[in-house]
């Protein structure tokens, strides 16, 4: 009997305990085929909110609800076997009061299975994220630019570029890290700014349009591998650019279809299904 070796979940205790050390690797992922491909290269997979943008073409994150949050909660972690899986709280589903948030966030943790949430916020959430750590729910938080709040912001712009805002975002990661989050996301902050928080926080931070010197990196998925189009913020790389493999790969299609080239023998059934068998589409369905 052959015995497969079971992946060992990466847990929030350990991606704390990461502070300092060996880079955290983080991506988002919405689906389940999406997380089996990351997971053996990523040490946390988001489920982001961000799905709302990159998945609904929607313009910003508010209309994203809980449903479709533990959706793709859900999804994801049927694909991750390695990787820590957290789940973002939408907007509304955690702002009102920490008992408002304990509910979501134990409806979340209960549906999906992930291992945590994350919650945008600093000073002002730090009562909310001491009443769901000490009651057990793993808890990222996430200060710099806080998308949720973009239509305060007046858009999505860098945070900490003056001396007050940036005295704001160190107040806002020590208030974090005190409150007993595990880690923190700190998005589209300056650069000296989000070093110096990390240096001074005893919680990993986890950049995104932050600093080489965080505890670990972010990106969206579809924004590494050149599946979304538009305006890209200047902290994107592209890895890949799989917009253009499928728009060749569609009119390639689209070309054999309308030559009458597809579907060739090989893709039809004979009369008798003794001879070849089912075909794989057959299997799968
Ligand atoms: O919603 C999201 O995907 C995020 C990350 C980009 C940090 O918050």
């Amino acid at each position: 009997m052959s015995v497969v070796p079971v992946e060992k979940k990466t847990t929030p205790a350990a991606l704390r305990a990461r502070k300092g050390g060996t880079p955290i690797v983080s991506l988002t992922a919405y689906t389940t085929p999406q997380a089996r491909l990351l997971d053996k290269h990523s040490d946390l997979l988001l489920v982001g909110d961000s799905l709302g943008m990159v998945v609904y073409g929607l313009d910003s994150t508010l209309s994203v609800t809980l449903d479709m949050m533990i959706a793709h909660g859900t999804a994801v972690v049927r694909g991750a076997n390695r990787a820590c899986v957290i789940v973002d709280m939408p907007f509304g589903s955690y702002q009102e009061s920490p008992a408002q948030a304990f509910a979501n966030a134990a409806r979340i943790m209960a549906e999906t299975r992930c291992s945590g949430v994350k919650l945008e916020g600093g000073e002002v959430m730090a009562e909310t994220i001491r009443f769901l750590a000490a009651r057990g729910i793993p808890v990222l938080g996430h200060i710099g630019l806080q998308p949720q709040s973009v239509k305060a912001l007046g858009g999505f712009h860098a945070q900490g570029r003056t001396d007050a805002d940036a005295a704001r975002i160190i107040a806002d990661a020590k208030a974090v890290a005190e409150a007993g989050a595990f880690a923190m996301v700190v998005e589209g902050t300056a650069e000296p700014v989000a070093r110096r928080v990390t240096e001074l926080v005893p919680i990993p931070t986890i950049g995104i349009g932050a600093s080489p010197a965080c505890d670990g990196q972010i990106l969206v998925t579809e924004d590494i591998v050149g599946l979304t189009d538009g305006h890209m913020p200047r902290f994107v790389k592209r890895y890949a650019e799989l917009n253009q493999a499928i728009a060749a790969a569609a009119q390639a299609y689209a070309d054999e279809v309308r030559a009458r080239t597809f579907p060739g023998p090989e893709h039809c059934y004979g009369p008798s299904t003794l001879d070849k068998g089912p075909a794989k589409s057959a299997q799968r369905r």
